[in-house]
């Protein structure tokens, strides 16, 4: 069953971009904190959708990107942004990353973008992602998890309360994840994790595998 999500006020232009203004606003934003971080090398971005962030990121960030999706009708998107971008990104590929053992095949990467998606899955599908996260990170590599989050169980806002009502209310085994409980997942599997609050009541966590394992 399709999930019934606030009307995000997308459009889709004439070259097949879909421009979504919720991902043009935070894209700034999720910018600022890549960039500090220095990352290099090789990224995996997991739940592409539009491909808008690809597209504002990737050449910025000098960052061999890779989009991906679940969802092949997002993959025309991507490519347009992808042209529109210069074509610096590489072509998008589905991935379903609740998937167990997407990371044997995909492998290593020194950073993974995932923004907005752990709300939309149940825990169980939420579990195994981090899981194959962790494992496919490289030595040294970091996790950048944008999105919305319960606090000690708790809604940070109104509008997050509604928010995540609606999305159990149409399915009861998905909505806002913990913090404690993400954050306690990501630990388990090794890896240490900063929180970097964001606009709108939003975080960044930024879980990092160690470089040498001791
Ligand atoms: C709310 S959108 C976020 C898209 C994009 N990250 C952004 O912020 O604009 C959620 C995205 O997750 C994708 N998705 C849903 N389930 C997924 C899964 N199991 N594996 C990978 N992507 C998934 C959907 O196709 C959709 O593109």
């Amino acid at each position: 069953m399709a999930l019934k999500l606030p009307d995000t006020g997308a459009e889709v232009l004439a070259d097949g971009r879909r421009m979504v203004p919720s991902a043009a606003r935070n894209a700034g934003p999720i910018l600022e904190v890549l960039m500090g971080l220095g990352l290099q090398g090789r990224l995996l971005e997991i739940a592409s959708g539009s491909g808008l962030h690809a597209a504002e990121m990737a050449g910025k960030l000098a960052l061999d990107w890779q989009p991906t999706d679940v969802d092949p009708a997002n993959l025309p998107s991507i490519r347009a942004w992808s042209t529109h971008a210069g074509g610096e990104i590489r072509a998008p590929i589905l991935l379903d990353a609740t998937a167990p053992d997407w990371s044997v095949q995909l492998g290593p990467w020194d950073a993974i973008l995932l923004v907005n998606l752990l709300h939309l899955i149940p825990a169980p599908a939420a579990e195994t992602l981090l899981a194959e996260v962790a494992l496919a990170l490289a030595p040294g590599g970091t996790f950048c998890l944008y999105g919305p989050f319960l606090r000690d169980g708790q809604p940070t806002s109104p509008g997050d309360a509604a928010f995540d009502a609606s999305l159990r209310s149409q399915d009861p085994t998905i909505g806002y994840k913990d913090l404690a409980w993400v954050t306690g997942q990501l630990g388990d599997h090794g890896l240490s994790v900063r929180l970097v609050d964001m606009p709108a009541n939003n975080l960044m966590l930024l879980a990092h595998r160690p470089a040498v394992v001791v």
